[in-house]
């Protein structure tokens, strides 16, 4: 296989990105905070694995948008806490009892006892979970301190952090902590665009100025089709002509997931027919099945827009080329609720395109009808 889709990517699946990995890599590098924005499937979390992989990093990994409770995630950070002092499966350890625990890895425990005894202190009692996060915060700090090493923190779909407490406004918690940690390397990654530009780039926002600032562009279209070209060649397989593989990835607009999908739809049918030519018509068939397999989730867009009023007509005619009837100012506030709604990616001033392809199809299409 070439080309993976839905997952994860990293080694031979991870394709492009030269200059974004460069630029990502020397953050890290240099353990510099940085905050990673781009839309659904536009592959942040590949591109911060890829990169701290290649590394041989160990880091700290959650994503927000799976962990429902305060609760869950201080047990997994305080897990990760524990598997930097040299001690693995803590947290189970420490359920059956606390008090084996500590004699049993006080003795070989790679930070100051001190640190260590309070750590399980700190487990035991019956602080509210807001109190306990921001003290494994701390803790971390100390043991990046003591160990007088990079930790490294990925925050995978930020924006969702909020959800964890009801308490407690858990962004400022987080902010108030963390900012005086001077050896950890958070790296925060989300795909709402909106609440990941208000968090982080608003002034009034509790993130602000805390962090570098990136964002997650389409696929860079040359750089792909030499690599493409390159891949298929590795199985003997080539193009047409140049033009077709070009004429593709524009098609799929650099959308990293799509372009996949259709990539790996077209070695499938290469494969099957035992073929070694792709030719326009392949192309166009392998689109035409990707396209079908996420009709779904485009029906399921088309719904979401279709819920709001004049939602549908502000991208319709933006897929269509058409001219805008709304007035200036609703446009401007339909469009925005595009973006939240992670349709719509504004590329200039009062530029717009369409983030998924399939979808942009479908409306084209309905201009048709
Ligand atoms: N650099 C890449 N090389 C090859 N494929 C990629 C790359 N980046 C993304 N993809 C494709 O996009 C899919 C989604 O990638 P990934 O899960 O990293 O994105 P994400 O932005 O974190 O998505 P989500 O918002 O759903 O968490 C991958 O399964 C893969 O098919
Ligand atoms: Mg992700």
């Amino acid at each position: 296989m070439l080309f993976a889709y839905g997952r994860v990517v990293t080694g031979k699946y991870f394709y492009d990105r030269t200059k974004m990995r460069s630029d990502i890599k020397k953050l890290i590098d240099g353990g510099q905070s940085f905050m990673l924005k781009a839309p659904r499937r536009y592959g942040k979390t590949s591109l911060i694995k890829q990169l701290l992989q290649n590394d041989n990093k160990t880091y700290f990994y959650t994503d927000f948008r799976k962990v429902p409770r305060l609760e869950l995630f201080n047990k997994q950070l305080l897990e990760y806490a524990y598997s930097l002092m040299g001690i693995e499966g803590a947290i189970k350890q420490l359920l059956e009892n606390a008090f084996t625990f500590l004699n049993s890895h006080r003795a070989t425990v790679s930070v100051a006892v001190g640190i260590f005894e309070a750590s399980v202190e700190l487990f035991a009692s019956n602080k509210s979970e807001e109190d306990k996060f921001v003290a494994i915060l701390k803790l971390l700090d100390q043991i990046s301190q003591e160990k007088n090493e990079t930790i490294y923190i990925v925050f995978d779909e930020f924006q969702d952090v909020i959800k964890m407490s009801k308490d407690a406004d858990i962004m400022e918690l987080l902010r108030g902590e963390i900012q005086h940690h001077e050896n950890i390397c958070y790296m925060f990654a989300g795909s709402n665009m909106t609440m990941m530009t208000k968090v982080f780039e608003n002034k009034k926002a509790p993130f602000y100025n805390f962090c570098r600032k990136k964002t997650l562009e389409p696929f860079d279209k040359e750089e792909l089709g030499k690599e493409v070209v390159k891949a298929f060649k590795e199985k003997k397989i080539v193009f047409e002509n140049d033009l077709i593989i070009k004429d593709l990835i524009e098609r799929c607009g650099g959308h990293p997931a799509n372009t996949m999908l259709v990539l790996q739809s077209i070695e499938n049918h290469m494969e099957d027919e035992d073929i070694k030519m792709i030719t326009k018509e392949i192309i166009d068939s392998c689109y035409k099945d990707a396209r079908f397999e996420m009709n779904d989730l485009v029906v399921e867009y088309l719904k979401e827009i279709g819920n709001k009023e004049h939602l549908h007509d502000v991208i319709f005619r933006d897929a269509n080329k058409q001219e805008h009837v709304l007035s200036a100012s609703s446009l401007q506030q339909k469009r925005k609720a595009l973006v939240d709604m992670g349709h719509l990616q504004k590329i200039d001033r009062g530029e717009y395109v369409i983030i998924d392809n399939f979808l942009r199809d479908e409306l084209i299409e309905e201009n048709k009808i």
